[in-house]
């Protein structure tokens, strides 16, 4: 069998990465190939290490306000690493055009909202303002609209009394450790029919 090549970038944590990297196992159609970080003390590079997925580093802020220079040397591990499939799991930078375009129907990423509400940042605190009963987060393809694209799941909480903008976030990141692994195990088998979890 041959499997889909992963790459996965992010920004921080990397739990995300985590529940990606775990779900990769066994019948599963897809492989890590790679963690990529913009940041060099993310703390998910030391989990993708201890899980033996190569990592790389590529820091933005050399480059300053030159996205397309940062964007050349971002580009070069993922080729290198000839993943088939790029998943951002809270890579916490906008990319150009020029990037996505070389990635089209084949990048994924995971938005801590209910898109199309609440696209960019501090997505709990707004869910809470707006007076939301229902919030979440959403796989997603990703195009050259930030937080756009075709949707392939969403996951639901509940907006409790009481909850604030760090308990909804905890509620939420259960759900996107269920449901970005489920998403890119059909993405990877050619599935792309959007799933719903509840
Ligand atoms: C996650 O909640 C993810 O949805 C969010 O950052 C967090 C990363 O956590 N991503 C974005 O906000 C992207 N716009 P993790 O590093 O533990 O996976």
């Amino acid at each position: 069998m041959s499997f889909k090549r992963v790459a996965i970038l992010i920004s921080g944590g990397g739990s995300n990465m985590v529940s990606l990297v775990q779900s990769m196992t066994g019948d599963h159609p897809a492989r890590p190939c790679l963690v990529l970080s913009n940041q060099a003390d993310a703390g998910g590079l030391a989990k993708a290490e201890a899980a033996g997925v190569p990592t790389a580093v590529v820091d933005h802020r050399p480059y300053g306000q030159d996205r397309a220079a940062f964007e050349a040397e971002l580009i070069k591990p993922i080729l290198e690493s000839q993943a088939d499939i790029v998943s951002l799991a809270g890579f916490m930078l906008v990319l150009t055009d020029g990037f996505v375009s070389q990635f089209q129907g084949r990048m994924l990423n995971i938005h801590p909202s209910l898109l199309p509400k609440y696209t960019g940042l501090n997505t709990h605190a707004r869910a809470l303002a707006a007076g939301d009963a229902e919030h979440g987060c959403t796989v997603h393809e990703v195009t050259a609209v930030l937080d756009d694209g075709p949707i392939l799941g969403q996951a639901f909480v509940d907006v409790d009394p009481g909850d604030t903008a760090a308990t909804l976030a905890s509620k939420v990141l259960v759900q996107e450790h269920k449901l970005y692994p489920q998403v890119l195990r059909r993405y990877a088998a050619g599935d792309r029919k959007p799933i719903e979890l509840r």
